[in-house]
């Protein structure tokens, strides 16, 4: 939110001194982990949901966290006593709630933000959120009157089958459907339970959901993520077609793009109506971000050139030297960063300088996810210590969850019971001789070769991952 905020030539509070608050936490898993990253701001959060809240506060006292609290409450009853907060977020809330909630929610986020805070809401966009209703209501007349939640998954879901079965193949009605099939049936049925058969669900279009904010004093920042590329707004053609079409209206021109998109989900970033917000962005801004890169760089055919690969989808070959020489770098710090400033008279060397160019390509390089762009410091290990210590947050979540938050909050998925003890076992006080014990006792079959390789590794995996702390 701060990255997008300074691109846009904005001055957010710094991440590690300011106020956040969550509307509709949940159970915390979004605002825990970022409390215990960044001890020197302080985080609020609150749901209606009783028992989500009852496992955050449990989780935070576990965790003995003194700059979170989560609160039950509704956004309904007044939130006065609560302050003013640097960034607000309330993600998967607004498409879900009744007219009266969504209300509150953009009241609630204009009242509470500061003169520069950016609130940060996601929604289910139109024209995609058509086909989401479509079947959506399909189901709910089929399970009416089922109370089982599961079985009304179970029921919706056949349904659909049916109906799309019932139709000759290639059809654009039967595709449609399988199409949706594909999405509900990729993901756990709670998650279908709640986004599907909901009492509620209003995908809006970008632009009712920008006139809304407007009515609260709210403005169009950008949203919290850059497209990826295969989005038709980096097409010149698209751009000028829409350019035109939308008679310059910028606004405009972003909700023509989403029908080209077909756009179904966006997370939109807003800031006071009153702020100037720059649309271009200014050369000048990277000098006050970091960089990150997770490229692993390989030697390519062509001379002079290098591979930086992502994953093996996601590749990209360079034989630009200010490009090369920045990805290498970064690529041997990850997941540590270097600020703009640490890097210019490198870069300036091999050509590349902060002009309109220069800047357009960094901004490519942070759209192809080949380079990151951070607005602080996150407090990763930057080599594998001699005791390593994954944080206690990771190491909880490891225990309870089987996936670990990290301190750049990504998620690590592991599936490897190894890998989850291992976690747990690094607390800072083990140098690698303990650990090594620790893993043979809890796996006696296992060689030492084995062992040893497996520790090795997993050790790089969550060192990578940014799990281990300074
Ligand atoms: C889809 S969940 C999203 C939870 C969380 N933000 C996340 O992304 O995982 C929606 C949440 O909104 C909460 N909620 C719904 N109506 C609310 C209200 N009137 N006041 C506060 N929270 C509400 C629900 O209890 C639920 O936890």
């Amino acid at each position: 939110m701060a990255t997008m905020a300074i691109l846009h030539g904005l001055s957010p509070t710094p991440i590690d001194q300011c106020r956040v608050l969550e509307i509709a936490c949940s159970e915390g898993a979004n605002l825990i982990p970022m409390a215990y990253a960044i001890p020197g701001s302080e985080f609020v959060g609150f749901d209606l949901a009783r028992l989500p809240v009852e496992r955050a506060q449990a989780r935070i006292r576990e965790l003995g966290l003194r700059n979170v609290r989560i609160l039950k409450r509704d956004i309904l009853d007044s939130c006065e006593d609560l302050g003013q907060f640097d960034y607000i977020i309330a993600h998967g809330l607004y498409a879900w709630a009744p007219a009266d909630v969504r209300d509150r929610l953009l009241q609630l986020s204009s009242e509470l933000l500061t003169a520069n805070g950016i609130a940060f809401i996601s929604y289910n966009a139109k024209p995609s959120g058509y086909m989401r209703t479509m079947v959506r209501e399909m189901m709910l007349m089929r399970v009416e009157g089922v109370e089982d939640l599961r079985q009304q998954v179970a029921e919706g879901i056949e349904f659909l089958h049916f109906v799309a079965e019932a139709m000759p193949q290639q059809e654009t009605y039967r595709e449609l459907i399988e199409k949706q099939l594909q999405r509900l049936e990729s993901r756990d049925p709670s998650i279908t339970c709640h986004d599907e058969l909901s009492e509620a669900f209003e995908p809006v279009h970008f632009i009712e959901f920008v006139r809304h904010c407007e009515q609260h004093g709210l403005a169009y920042l950008d949203e919290a993520v850059l497209p990826p590329p295969p989005d038709p707004g980096y097409k010149k053609e698209v751009r000028s077609y829409l350019e035109k079409a939308s008679g310059g209206d910028f606004l405009k021109q972003e909700q023509l793009l989403d029908f080209v998109r077909m756009r179904g989900f966006r997370e939109t970033l807003l800031v006071r109506a009153d702020r100037k917000i720059e649309r271009e962005f200014a050369p000048g801004v990277f000098r006050r971000l970091l960089f990150a890169s997770q490229a692993n760089a390989a030697p390519a055919e062509k001379p002079g050139s290098r591979v930086f690969e992502l994953s093996s989808s996601i590749r990209m070959e360079s034989n630009h030297p200010a490009v090369t020489a920045l990805l290498e770098e970064l690529g041997k710090i990850w997941p540590s960063a270097r600020s703009f400033r640490e890097l210019e008279s490198m870069l300036a060397e091999k050509g590349l300088v902060l002009d309109t160019d220069g800047a357009a390509l960094l901004i490519r390089l942070a759209v192809a996810k080949m380079i990151e762009l951070r607005s602080w410091r996150v407090p990763v290990a930057p080599v594998i210590s001699e005791r390593p210590r994954a944080s206690a947050c990771a190491r909880q979540e490891a225990r309870k969850n089987g996936f670990a938050t990290s301190l750049l909050h990504t998620r690590l998925t592991m599936e490897d019971e190894k890998a989850l003890h291992l976690i747990q076992l690094m607390d800072g006080d083990r140098d690698r001789k303990a650990l090594f014990k620790a893993m043979s006792t809890a796996y006696p079959d296992l060689t030492s070769e084995e062992l040893e390789a497996g520790l090795e590794s997993s050790l790089s995996i969550m060192q990578r991952a940014g799990i281990l702390e300074a």
